[in-house]
């Protein structure tokens, strides 16, 4: 039978929705599908209402479904200030599509390995200085890999001033934009009045300084096509009609990349090594394996990070038409929202689903519609096998280093930091040896 009307959710406030989800998302998420089943209405400050899914079926509906009235641009206005009209993350319809298609190639899986030894001493230099015998986090220190990692491999920078002074401005921007306070400010202050805030134009203007510097360099050297670095191959990418992409639209994209991707692998990378520093027995086998040169438990090892403590824990889409999902009629407005942490706790998909076991997935690869850390469809990540290749890379260097232990007595929580969910202590370990 169909219904029209919305799934069942919880009848408090709308403000008191909100503050319970900015508290603790992923209880509440746990909690209503307890009382209310797979399918459930949120109702969210600035955000509308929301159709929480978690049933694979119409998770598969939604990222097949028409991009044309499946919107995810929209939700992410609050970034317009940053990333600008052309971001990625920000479009919608057709531009999306004839901008995806020009960013796809330099992130294709095939192309990940030319970045191995630049992420390989990358992640070395790193690790060669974390101290012995006393605790340390590890999230900030992913942070610096990286934002290293990303300004290397995708803006093509070496060495030298120009390189020092953007890991200075970028590292400001990035901190406010995982600052929970100045993010509930910059949505209180709303998309059109941020860019008028003068500490916000001031440190915007020293980042596009920079980056439009960077891009009129490479321009000049006029060798794109030999390099490896993504701006190079944006800068040589054309749409159908031949036309190429502006300087506006470089810039864009990149200050997108660098979001969207500085931050998500570092937190993915620290919850990797919290889990691995508390399961001896796998960061063993991962180090043995590693050291014989195979990659099957470190894949495995990577996809059950994302699994069981998923960065980000749901994606959305604003409908454009009605669509039915879940046995309900919904209306134009209304946001389908695929849960990426109920999704990877189904008990039917994933036997013990709190126990951290990357063995469950080397007799099974992941499937498409029920592990989806990256989203789905034409929406989904468009940096995920760079991230994966990236997370690789780096714990491979981190077992290397082994035995980590945890520094404190009992797993870190997850704390939601603006977007990302995080270690509540970053991460905090200790090197024996
Ligand atoms: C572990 C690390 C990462 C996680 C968990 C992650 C997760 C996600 C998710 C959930 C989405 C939304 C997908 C959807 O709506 O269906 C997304 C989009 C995106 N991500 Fe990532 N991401 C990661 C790393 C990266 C990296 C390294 C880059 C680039 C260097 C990147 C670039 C993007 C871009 C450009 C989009 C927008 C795609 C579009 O709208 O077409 N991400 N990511």
């Amino acid at each position: 039978m169909t219904q029209s009307a919305l799934p069942p959710g919880p009848r408090m406030p709308r403000a008191l929705q909100t503050a319970i989800w900015f508290r603790r998302a992923q209880w509440m998420m746990a909690e209503c599908r307890k009382r209310y089943g797979e399918t459930f209405t949120l109702t969210i400050a600035h955000e509308g209402t929301w159709v929480m899914l978690s049933d694979p079926e119409d998770i598969k509906a939604v990222f097949t479904g028409d991009p044309r009235l499946l919107y995810a641009g929209e939700a992410n206005g609050i970034l317009l200030p940053i990333l600008g009209e052309h971001s990625l993350l920000l479009l919608d319809g057709a531009e999306h599509m004839a901008q995806r298609k020009l960013m796809l190639p330099p992130f294709h899986g095939a192309r990940m390995q030319s970045y191995r030894a630049l992420m390989t001493d990358i992640a070395r230099a790193e690790i060669e200085r974390w101290p012995s015998g006393t605790p340390f986090r590890v999230r900030p220190r992913m942070q610096a890999v990286t934002l290293e990692i990303i300004l290397r491999a995708v803006f093509g920078l070496d060495e030298g001033q120009r390189l020092a002074e953007l890991r200075v401005e970028l590292r400001r921007v990035l901190d406010r934009l995982t600052n929970p306070r100045w993010v509930a400010f910059l949505i209180a202050l709303g998309p059109e009045r941020i860019p008028q805030f003068p500490p916000f134009a001031r440190e915007m203007a020293r980042v596009d300084r920079l980056i439009y510097a960077v891009i009129a360099a490479r321009r000049a050297e006029g060798n794109a096509g030999q390099r490896e670095d993504i701006l190079s191959m944006l800068l040589g990418a054309e749409h159908e009609d031949g036309s190429g992409m502006s300087d506006r639209q470089l810039r864009d994209e990149l200050l997108t990349l660098l979001v969207a991707g500085h931050e998500t692998t570092a937190t993915a990378l620290a919850w990797a090594v919290e889990r691995l520093a508390r399961h001896p027995d796998k960061l063993e086998r991962l180090a043995a394996e590693t050291r014989a040169g195979e990659d099957r438990y470190l894949k495995a090892v990577v996809y059950e990070t994302l699994r069981l403590r998923p960065v980000i824990s749901l994606v959305n889409r604003t409908l454009k038409a009605p669509m039915r999902l879940g046995g309900y009629d919904l209306q134009v407005g209304v946001k389908v929202v695929p849960s990426i942490y109920l999704m990877h706790r189904r008990p039917d998909i994933y036997p013990d689903p709190e126990r951290f076991l990357p063995e469950r997935f080397l007799s099974n690869p992941p499937g498409t519609y029920t592990w989806i850390p990256f989203g789905g469809g034409v929406r989904r990540c468009l940096g995920g096998a760079f991230a994966q290749f990236e997370m690789e890379v780096v714990l491979a260097e981190i077992a290397a280093r082994t035995p980590i232990g945890p520094a404190r007595a009992r797993p870190e929580r997850v704390y939601r930091r603006a977007i990302t969910e995080t270690p509540r202590h970053d991460a905090e370990v200790i090197l024996s040896g």
